[in-house]
């Protein structure tokens, strides 16, 4: 695995993170999980590189090849959090609204070494806790959630439904990792 160098997105490169999350969200559908990740669209991609919100691209060194793709949001409200979250001030807390790796890299260890590098550079912002759903049978993304958790089992919510603003039905469980 080739080290990654992680840069906060400009609006001008807003395309291609959202490149990313497209060849994710297309990969998965062609393995009938495409509601393992809901998708971003491009709108979503490109308000997740303003007002304050990080949409965090991970080049690989050398060619510099963008292989991973990390929105985290700031502008959320956190109440449907709020079980998980107890006394953690809310001053502190990010979203992490989505995390692909470029499929042709899957396995090779890039979403660890991108979340690692994100957690870096959130801690360095004064963030302590990430909250986020993931689907409940998405075990890659919750294998990279426990590792960025130090190895134990991140907290997770119950699976619950959400249906879509376009009206599709995912189901969920939410997480809080504190970093
Ligand atoms: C989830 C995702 C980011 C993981 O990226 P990745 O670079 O393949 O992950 P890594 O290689 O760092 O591996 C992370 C964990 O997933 C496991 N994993 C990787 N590929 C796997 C596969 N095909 N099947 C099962 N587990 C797999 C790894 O073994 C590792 O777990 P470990 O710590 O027990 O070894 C990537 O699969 C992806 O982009 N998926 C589509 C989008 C998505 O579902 N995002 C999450 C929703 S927020």
């Amino acid at each position: 695995m080739a080290m990654l160098e992680l840069v906060k997105a400009t609006e001008e490169q807003w395309e291609e993170a959202y490149d990313l999350f497209y060849r994710a969200l297309r990969k998965l559908m062609s393995e009938g999980k495409g509601d393992h990740f809901g998708g971003m669209t491009p709108e979503g991609t490109k308000r997740s590189t303003k007002d304050g919100n990080y949409l965090l691209l991970a080049y690989r060194k050398g060619d510099q090849i963008p292989v991973a793709a990390i929105s985290v949001l700031r502008d959320d409200n956190y109440q449907q959090y709020d079980w998980l979250l107890l006394d953690t001030p809310r001053e502190g807390v990010a979203t992490l609204n989505a995390m692909v790796v470029r499929p042709e890299l899957w396995g090779q260890g890039y979403a660890r070494q991108a979340l690692r590098l994100c957690v870096e550079a959130l801690k360095a912002e004064g963030i302590t806790t990430l909250v986020g759903t993931f689907h409940p049978d998405n075990s890659m993304c919750h294998k990279t959630l426990n590792y960025a958790n130090g190895g134990a089992e991140v907290e997770t919510s119950e699976r619950y439904i959400w249906k879509t603003p376009k009206g599709r039905i995912l189901e969920r469980k939410r997480f809080m990792l504190c970093i």
